[in-house]
């Protein structure tokens, strides 16, 4: 945090910050977060009233007590790799992104991300409201010797990161379990570079079908059933990593759902030009890395996007009916 402190400001006032004698201190008004860890604890209350700080602290409370999506005790940097390229998105995000910029990853759980992209020398900052997650982030860091990656506990809604500091935000199955997904999604494009892109990952309102007549069977019929799930069904996954799956997809205290339609709604009143999407808006098969993320695709027509969101529930099944976007800021 030292060596980029010119980008961090205090999450309560906007003020610049110091870190002096393992605490972080706002220079304006002297607010003090503590460091656990190396883990500087700046989450602070969305200020949005009741109805969001109910949910926020469901949700933080969730995963505090499930870290998402953990590890295997035997994750190393080498399994991480081979881990993260068994996802051609999480590849080819990897093969597209350049070497020495500043990466935000916004709700980064347990960090695997974070840690995956530093790798390929740039410089991570992953931030999450769960401690617990992490605490775990930072631990495969450190066991690791990974030099470029770094964790801070935080509310999107309350940055701790000044404006235009990131060429690319990464915010992946986070604003729908927030209050309001499309506020979250303007506060996090602020802290983007003019020309910096935006990439999120939402439930999409078509692709949950399954997901949701399984949350139905599992409530009737309890765990006998778990297998009708591609992941837990797998023999390649962990016990605990299954177990947080399960919490996370059929458990979880709060998630929303959302289309291709209202997302560019959303990017067109923050600025942010629409660059592709996952599935790809008019395609009907699964990601390849023929695609690329980074270029720009159509947008398609109501017609196109409506089809394309139909077909999510038998393309996308087994990552819970989730979608992607990528933006860039005007
Ligand atoms: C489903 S997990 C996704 C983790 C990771 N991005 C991934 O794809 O594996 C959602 C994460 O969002 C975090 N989160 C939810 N609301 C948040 C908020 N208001 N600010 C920061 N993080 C938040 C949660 O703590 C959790 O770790």
């Amino acid at each position: 945090m030292r060596n980029s402190i010119d980008i961090f400001q205090c999450p309560v006032c906007c003020g610049d910050l110091a870190v002096e004698n393992e605490c972080v201190l706002c220079k304006e008004n002297g607010h003090r977060f503590d460091i656990v860890d190396d883990i500087p604890l700046m989450f602070v209350e969305s200020g949005e009233g009741e109805h969001a700080d109910k949910i926020t602290q469901k949700v933080k409370l969730f995963y505090e007590e499930n870290p998402f999506p953990n590890y295997d005790e035997s994750d190393n940097p080498g399994l991480l790799i081979s881990k993260a390229e068994t996802s051609v998105f999480a590849k080819m995000l990897n093969d597209e992104l350049p070497f020495n910029i500043r990466i935000l990853e916004v709700g980064c759980g347990t960090g695997q991300m974070a840690n995956y992209l530093s790798l390929a020398h740039r410089y991570v900052f992953g931030v999450d409201l769960s401690l617990n997650s992490l605490l775990l982030a930072n631990n495969f860091k450190k066991m690791n010797s990974l030099k470029r990656s770094s964790f801070y506990q935080m509310n999107l809604f309350k940055p701790i990161f000044k404006i235009d500091s990131f060429h690319i935000v990464i915010c992946n199955g986070v604003l729908h379990h927030t209050h309001e997904a499309y506020e979250g999604l303007r506060e996090i494009t602020k802290l983007l570079k003019k020309g910096g892109y935006v990439v999120i990952g939402l439930y999409n309102r078509y692709g949950r079908l399954f997901t949701n007549i399984r949350r139905v069977i599992f409530k009737l019929s309890g765990s006998s059933l778990h297998f009708i799930d591609p992941y837990l069904k797998r023999k390649d996954v962990a016990k605990l990593k299954k177990k947080t799956w399960f919490l996370d997809q059929y458990n979880n205290p709060h998630e929303t759902t959302h289309t291709f339609g209202e997302v560019l709604r959303w990017f067109e009143q923050t600025g942010i030009e629409f660059i592709s999407s996952v599935p790809e808006i008019g395609k009907i098969c699964p990601l390849s890395d023929d695609n690329k993320l980074f270029s720009k695709k159509s947008s398609g027509n109501v017609f196109s996007r409506f089809i394309t969101q139909l077909t999510m529930p038998f393309l996308t099944n087994k990552e819970g009916g989730f979608f992607i976007m990528i933006g860039r800021k005007k």
